[in-house]
């Protein structure tokens, strides 16, 4: 497994196939002014699936497809079925938002999609349409129904708080694990890209350990669980008597760089080293200009060894020239 220059094994790649989403999420993407990649610039199906290969030869195990929204990919099928006949790779999953999930769940299943992480910030259709932009409670809930009824599980649900918007939310969300065998995570807004997007991240933050206190007061005290996966980013706890999960993504309030295991690649072909730092390597020029597999395998490496570490949220810094649609969470 290759490791980084702080000693971290990276193992794990998160492939974004687009930069485009058919919902517009307030502290993701703006209303106005946004600019799509042309297609000739997103890696093809044929490409990600040479680079999977070569990370899995350099001890890659665990992929997931990520966007903007990747079900928008026309061809996200023949990309799952590609990177799930490979030998090696152990875990493949989705990011997605669900809307396109009740026609796509079945046959992203057959295809080899072991699991989906759905997205989605409230029970309450008003909140949810004002939050998720475009958003329809309706439909995100049959999606992560069909989700479900295929057999892409555990259900992962991502909860992202914002002040004035779902922080009252997190309580009924949080709910859901009583019944269900889901894990509901909530995640504290990161400012990418440093347009709107990211000032809205600034100022509508809430801290995680003010939601964990909302949750407690409201369903009762938490009681952690044992860290299976030490670079699982969340931190696990389960309520008195729940089947499911109640997780907390903190990276503003308590910072996890220390076990990240993961490395990013653009739709367009760029391995962006860390979420929160602006570092990035090209890849697709080496794809294009035939320049091998030891080639990519180098390139591949190098961008793990540069990986930095350490990110400047609190003086409320990060990503400059990306925002969260055009690298994937
Ligand atoms: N801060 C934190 N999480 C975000 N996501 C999108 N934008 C932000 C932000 N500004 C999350 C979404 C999605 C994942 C890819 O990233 O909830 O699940
Ligand atoms: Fe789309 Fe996800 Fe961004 Fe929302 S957070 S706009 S669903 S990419």
């Amino acid at each position: 497994m290759p490791r980084d220059g702080f000693g971290r094994e990276i193992n794990y790649l998160r492939i974004s196939v687009t930069d485009r989403c058919n919902l517009r999420c307030v502290y993701c993407m703006p209303l106005n002014g946004l600019r799509f990649l042309p297609g000739p610039e997103l890696l093809t199906a044929v490409e990600i699936e040479q680079l999977v290969r070569v990370a899995v030869s350099i001890g890659f195990a665990k992929f997931r497809l990520t966007g903007g929204e990747p079900t928008l990919r026309a061809d996200l099928l023949e990309i799952v079925a590609r990177l799930a006949a490979i030998d090696g790779v152990g875990d493949l999953a989705l990011t997605t938002n669900a809307l396109l999930l009740p026609r796509l769940a079945q046959p992203l299943k057959r295809a080899g999609l072991k699991r989906v992480n759905i997205h989605l910030d409230s029970l309450n259709p008003a909140t949810l349409e004002r939050q998720m932009r475009w958003g329809n409670f309706a439909a995100v809930w049959d999606g992560i129904m069909a989700a479900e009824a295929a057999g892409l599980v555990p259900i992962k649900l991502n909860v992202v708080v914002a002040a004035g918007y779902n922080e009252e939310e997190a309580v009924e969300l949080a709910r859901l694990t009583l019944e269900r065998d889901w894990q509901v995570r909530f995640i504290e807004l990161m400012p990418l890209g440093g347009g709107e997007c990211a000032s809205l991240s600034i100022q509508r933050y809430v801290s995680n350990i003010e939601t964990r206190r909302r949750i407690e007061t409201a369903l009762g005290a938490l009681t952690a669980l044992e860290q299976g996966d030490l670079s699982d980013e969340a931190r696990n706890y389960r309520l008195p008597g729940a089947r499911g999960v109640v997780g907390f993504i903190s990276p503003v309030s308590e910072p996890y760089c220390g076990t990240c295991n993961r490395m990013r690649l653009t739709a367009d072909g760029k391995f962006h080293l860390c979420l929160l730092n602006d570092d990035e390597l090209d890849v697709r020029k080496a794809l294009r200009s035939d320049q091998g597999t030891q080639a990519l395998a180098r390139i591949l490496r190098r961008a793990v060894e540069l990986k930095p570490t350490g990110h400047h949220l609190l003086e409320g810094r990060s990503t400059q020239v990306r925002s969260m649609y055009q690298i994937g969470g």
